[in-house]
């Protein structure tokens, strides 16, 4: 009997079948792949997304911490800068605690100081600097550089300066006073103060001469000394105190008084005199007196 014979196309079938199995079995397996991918994936994303979080919150907290940082570095300096002024209050506190507040008050008929006022301190001026070599002279010991600067450097401009009255005591003053009482009656107000009303106690104030006036005072406002005092004086802290037309003396222009170089300078570039200021404006000078 003959074997039935097998056709060709179950053979066919049957390798196409297999095929599209193995096919279907990859194309399975790789799908498999590629969802776990996806989901790997995913994880992936979502790691990120946290990690960025965190980042955007640390961001977050820097700023924060830097303008914290900015704000208390402000309120540091602003500390800093408020201590810096106290101790600059306390500093110019301390040093007007230490000056005589007589050194800038108005004494030509204004203010009065009593008998017992002296400088705190007084220097004898040397022979050298005086009209009369017979009559010892004393000047405040903190004006003294500045005087035998201004009379040094006149010096060397060729201008010859002498001083014939410097410091003088309550007492001395009450003599002067009489003395001059004695030959001009009433008149001698109009050029000596009372005793206790002049610049002269505080010692800080000159009387200057020069050759060619015979050592006198007349005359002195035609002098080359006087045009060099006019010009120069206020860089020695020393200013006129009387001059023409004022409001308490004749014009005297040998007649000049420290007030330090701050103050000086003000005058002498405002064109205006001592006593034409306010008390409380001249007050604020005082704590530079001698710088
Ligand atoms: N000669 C001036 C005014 C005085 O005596 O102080």
């Amino acid at each position: 009997m003959e074997k039935p014979r097998i056709s060709p196309y179950i053979y066919f079938i049957i390798i196409l079948v297999a095929a599209l199995g193995y096919g279907f079995y990859l194309y399975q397996k790789q799908s498999d792949h590629v969802s776990e991918l996806l989901e790997l994936a995913d994880v992936q994303e979502r790691k990120i997304a946290q990690l960025e979080g965190i980042i955007e919150t640390q961001a977050n907290y820097s700023n924060s911490l830097a303008t914290e940082l900015s704000a208390e570095k402000n309120r540091n300096e602003e500390f800093a800068q408020q201590i810096g002024e106290i101790a600059g209050t306390v500093g110019t506190l301390e040093k007007l605690s230490q000056t005589d507040e007589e050194l800038l008050q108005k004494y030509s008929k204004v203010y009065f100081l009593n008998e017992h006022y002296t400088p705190s301190h007084l220097s004898q001026l040397e022979n050298e600097y005086l009209y009369d070599e017979n009559q010892d002279q004393y000047i405040h010991s903190r004006v003294l550089p500045y005087l035998e600067d201004m009379i040094l450097d006149a010096k060397d401009d060729d201008v010859t300066l002498y001083i014939r009255s410097a410091y003088r005591s309550f007492g001395t003053q009450s003599q002067l006073k009489s003395n001059y009482s004695v030959t001009y009656g009433s008149g001698a107000n109009t050029f000596s103060a009372d005793q206790g009303y002049s610049e002269h106690q505080l010692g800080t104030t000159v009387d200057f001469t020069t050759t060619g006036i015979n050592g006198g005072l007349t005359g002195f406002q035609n002098t080359k000394a006087y045009e060099w005092l006019r010009n120069n004086a206020h860089k020695y802290g020393f200013v006129l105190s009387y001059p023409p037309n004022n409001d308490y003396y004749i014009f005297e222009p040998w007649h000049w008084r420290f007030v330090g170089v701050d103050l000086a300078t003000h005058l002498h570039g405002g064109d205006i005199y001592f006593y034409d200021m306010e008390q409380r404006e001249i007050d604020e000078y005082l704590v530079n007196i001698f710088d």
